[in-house]
């Protein structure tokens, strides 16, 4: 269980003494997520969320978990953001991008309130019309438009379904604890939901591997526990600032040493598309904690070879502006090999009795190698295999690389002040009170 940095497609791109040159910001960064002053003023309780994560709640987890899958065929999880990203990365890492279409004793798990699109909610509602369902709302701030209108609309259905007293054991709110007049919390704990915790110092984009993450991750039948030790795991490899063994810390170098050589965009890369929500994940938490003053390196996704049909033709030959982070799998979940056929009409009976991964391997290497040539610095980061502990322990890594990355750039990697600038304006358009008067 590790990440793996392979920097053999991008050292042609380095300048002599670039990166020696970022390693004493690197050390600062280092030194700043680690310092106590800093852990109190910023939220950085992911940084040992591994080792002192709350074991109460934990366990309280994994009973609720073994409680929603014998109540239900249908889990709805309602959040938006870091809210819900990292729980559907999580489920489409370890159980594929088809779960919920296939034989399993585990609920089926559906993902809402991460928009306001009346088609999408109305699909889910007519999906859950004859199955047994229960939901999980969760928003660290408790007030977040989007899941606040999908839980309204979850919740009458709930009611009506089963009445209110039946409806209130279906429903599990995840929230900050700190009870303020009108919050989530306060509601749950009026009502009388059962509710989970996001901790006070861990941001939403953070998250994953507390309850807001782990309740649906555990729903779907993945090993929470496991979860947890792959992220213990790096966190101990993660430990040090030592350039050379911390992967952490090279790869945050790397990044910002592409940013300052004219490369603005970072093209998270895979060959599964199990990994398309951990892309959504890794766009959120680079994006949400770099992208600020003016600043930032700008991160998308795609999933080869399907991309490599589509945005393949602008990463080979458009403006060079891009460098790539490939995450790739050194061994699949499982194996196929291509049968052999009486004819070659398709042309491929030259890689018959091959396996499926050894192409996709031959597919990644050709691709790495091609857009190295067009002037595109590849970063191959690979991991053992998709399953729970590399989930975990990719979690921590990309963290901790993000704080230190937004450190070494010169921002606050913790907050998210332009996200308010669209809320603003949707909330005088609607006349939300409070907003009266106010111009956009
Ligand atoms: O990372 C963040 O802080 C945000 O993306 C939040 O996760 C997102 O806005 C949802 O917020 P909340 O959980 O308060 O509803």
């Amino acid at each position: 269980m590790a990440i793996k940095l392979d920097t053999q497609y991008a050292v042609d791109f380095i300048k002599d003494g670039a990166f020696d040159a970022l390693i004493p910001s690197a050390k600062q960064a280092f030194e700043k997520v680690h310092c106590p002053e800093e852990r109190k003023a910023q939220p950085i309780g992911w940084l040992t969320l591994p080792e002192d994560y709350d074991k109460e709640e934990f366990a309280r987890i994994k009973d609720c978990a073994k409680r929603i899958q014998k109540m239900c065929d249908v889990f709805i999880v309602i959040g938006i953001g870091g809210s819900y990203l990292g729980a559907r990365a999580a489920l489409e890492f370890v159980k594929g991008t088809n779960y919920n279409a296939m034989k399993k004793d585990t609920p089926d798990v559906y993902f809402s309130g991460n928009s306001i699109d009346p088609d999408h909610l109305s699909e889910l509602l007519s999906i859950c019309e004859d199955k047994d369902v229960c939901i999980n709302v969760i928003s660290k701030s408790g007030t977040t438009t989007e899941p606040a209108i999908s839980f309204r609309i979850f919740r009458e259905f709930l009611e009506k379904k089963y009445g209110s007293e039946e409806a209130k054991k279906r429903i599990f709110v995840t929230t900050d604890k700190t009870p303020k007049p009108g919050t989530l919390k306060e509601f749950a704990d009026n009502v009388g939901y059962e509710t989970f915790v996001v901790p006070s110092n861990i941001g939403g984009r953070f998250s994953v591997l507390s309850a807001v993450g782990l309740l649906p991750i555990a729903v779907s039948g993945c090993d929470i526990d496991k979860m947890m030790q792959g992220a213990k795991k790096a966190m101990e490899d993660y430990k040090d600032f030592d350039v050379e063994k911390n992967t952490a810390v090279k790869y945050a170098i790397l990044r910002n040493l592409f940013y300052n050589d004219g490369k603005a965009v970072e093209l998270y890369a895979s060959y599964t598309p199990g990994m398309q929500y951990m892309g959504e994940w890794l766009k959120q938490l680079f994006g949400e904690s770099e992208g600020k003053d003016g600043k930032g390196i700008f991160p998308a996704s795609v999933v080869y070879s399907t991309d490599l049909h589509s945005l393949g033709q602008y990463v080979q030959d458009g403006e060079r502006i891009l460098f790539e982070t490939v995450l790739t799998a050194e061994n699949p979940r499982y194996e196929l090999t291509i049968p052999q056929a009486e004819l070659d009409t398709d042309g491929i009976s030259y890689i018959a009795g091959k396996t499926l991964h050894y192409v996709n391997s031959k597919a990644f290497l050709g691709t790495v190698l091609a857009h190295v040539k067009g002037g595109v610095p590849n970063l191959v980061l690979s991991y053992d295999r998709a399953d729970e502990e590399n989930f975990g322990y990719m979690v921590y890594f990309f963290e901790l690389s993000c704080a230190l990355s937004g450190y070494i750039l010169g921002v606050c990697p913790f907050n998210q002040p332009g996200v308010e600038a669209y809320k603003k304006n949707m909330f005088i358009l609607l006349g939300k009170p409070g907003y009266e008067g106010q111009t956009i």
